[in-house]
């Protein structure tokens, strides 16, 4: 196979990635790789990197804002995000989380945020996690030509009543899961995010949809795999959960980095000659 080929999805494509794309891609056996983004920076070095599809998760709420849990950001901190990683992409599918309150609701909810991150924030489609009760959402947003992903599984933003980080779908809940899923193709979702679920179940549940599905700590059996950058890149300090593989150290990358400015500064090593202006310069 020639590298055009064996390069990832989104290097060998000129235009943006959408959605029939990504259905193609699981017709063809293809997987795909997802990351968060919350800024410009990372979105172009993720779509470089050959990432098909960024996901600016409420996950914002603890790797932006310092919150402990997905529940408290707000649509208004999470549009801006939203926007600054669609203006930096030109090939990534942006997908916008819809924070917590403010879709479950109603359809009619739903629907409104559900614009605002697309008109807004220039999303090209949004993620709404949840239950069976979220059909008639999926079904309102569909109705209007939205995109929508539902997340399925452990879904942070419930949990509280879920009692906690927790694997979801395990014993007879399996089969609650599938049918789910089943019912959210239905309503015409376009993928179906699966975390925390053991990799059988998953592994099922991929092979009983037409849509792709994107696991966290969900096994290798969906079509396609997402991780929060912070912890694969190894920003984040302390235990990681252990479905994450952590792909360089950036803590320490960064930490050196700003030790070394720090000694630089503090010994008048920096800035040298070389980053001083002279009045004798010209313009
Ligand atoms: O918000 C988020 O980061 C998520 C993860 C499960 C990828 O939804």
């Amino acid at each position: 196979m020639s590298d055009q080929n064996t390069a990832p999805y989104s290097s060998r494509r000129l235009g943006r990635v959408r959605i029939p794309h990504l259905h193609e891609m699981k017709a063809r056996g293809e997987k795909w790789a997802m990351l968060t983004a919350y800024d410009m920076y990372t979105a172009s070095v993720f779509e470089s990197a050959g990432i098909p599809v960024l996901l600016v998760g409420d996950s914002a709420a603890n790797n932006v804002f310092g919150h402990d849990s997905t529940l408290a950001v707000t649509v208004d901190e999470m549009l801006p995000l939203v926007r600054a990683v669609s203006r930096a992409t030109e090939r990534a599918l942006v997908i916008a989380d819809l924070p917590f309150g403010s879709y479950q609701g109603s359809p009619e909810q739903c629907f409104e945020t559900a614009v605002r991150f697309m008109k807004e924030g220039g999303a090209h489609a949004v993620k709404i996690e949840g239950g069976i009760e979220m059909v008639p959402q999926v079904e309102k947003l569909v109705a209007a030509g939205i995109p929508v992903m539902a997340h399925i599984g452990f879904t942070p933003q419930a949990e509280h009543q879920l009692g906690g980080y927790r694997i979801q779908g395990k014993g007879a809940d399996a089969q609650r899961l599938l049918d789910l899923s089943v019912a959210f193709e239905r309503a015409g979702a376009f993928g179906l995010l699966i975390e925390m679920v053991p990799g059988d179940v998953a592994s099922r549940i991929t092979k009983a949809v037409s849509i792709p599905t994107v696991g966290i700590g969900a096994g290798c059996g969906c079509d396609a795999q997402v991780l929060v950058w912070q912890d694969m890149m190894g920003l984040r300090a302390g235990q990681l959960p252990r479905f994450v593989k952590q792909y360089a150290d950036m803590r320490s990358v960064m930490t050196d980095a700003a030790r070394a400015f720090v000694d630089d500064v503090v010994s008048g090593s920096f800035p040298g000659p070389e980053h001083t202006f002279q009045d004798t310069e010209r313009q």
